[in-house]
């Protein structure tokens, strides 16, 4: 059964703590992780621009760094329903299978599912590396 309606409400609930004060575009993630738990993550933005760090990086790395060793489902709200960023969908794909299901929202709740190999078709994994962890 999906997890969508848990994953963002638990986004919903941070989504006002994103540090946006430079673009004004708040972005909230939550993920649910292998040990079963949700983990959650807010944009944070610098002002020096190029340290920003986006919401589902930030709800991700906390998974990893709780213990956690991939993740299975995740969500995104913004006020616009907006997708994940090129580099976000990287970084879900080392910690994720292809066919991990993203849902992505609006702050109202409305939202729609995509599997993170159409949003990242052909991706380049650990698995490709020639001295990488599964060779
Ligand atoms: N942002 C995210 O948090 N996630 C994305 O996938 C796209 C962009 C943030 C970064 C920055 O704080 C703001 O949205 C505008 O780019």
């Amino acid at each position: 059964m999906s997890a969508a309606p848990r994953l963002i409400e638990a986004a919903q609930s941070v989504y006002a703590h994103a540090h946006a004060p430079y673009s004004r575009y708040r972005v909230a993630a939550a993920v649910l992780a292998d040990d079963g738990e949700i983990y959650t993550g807010v944009n944070v933005e610098n002002a020096v621009f190029p340290l920003t760090m986006c919401a589902e990086r930030t709800a991700i790395f906390s998974a990893i760094s709780s213990g956690a060793k991939c993740i299975l489902e995740i969500a995104v709200v913004t006020e616009n329903a907006g997708s994940p960023c090129g580099s976000c969908r990287q970084v879900m794909r080392e910690f994720a299978r292809d066919d991990m299901q993203v849902h992505i929202a609006g702050v109202d709740g409305s939202y729609r599912t995509r599997f993170l190999a159409e949003l990242l078709p052909d991706s380049f994994s650990a698995g490709d590396l020639i001295c990488g962890p599964d060779r």
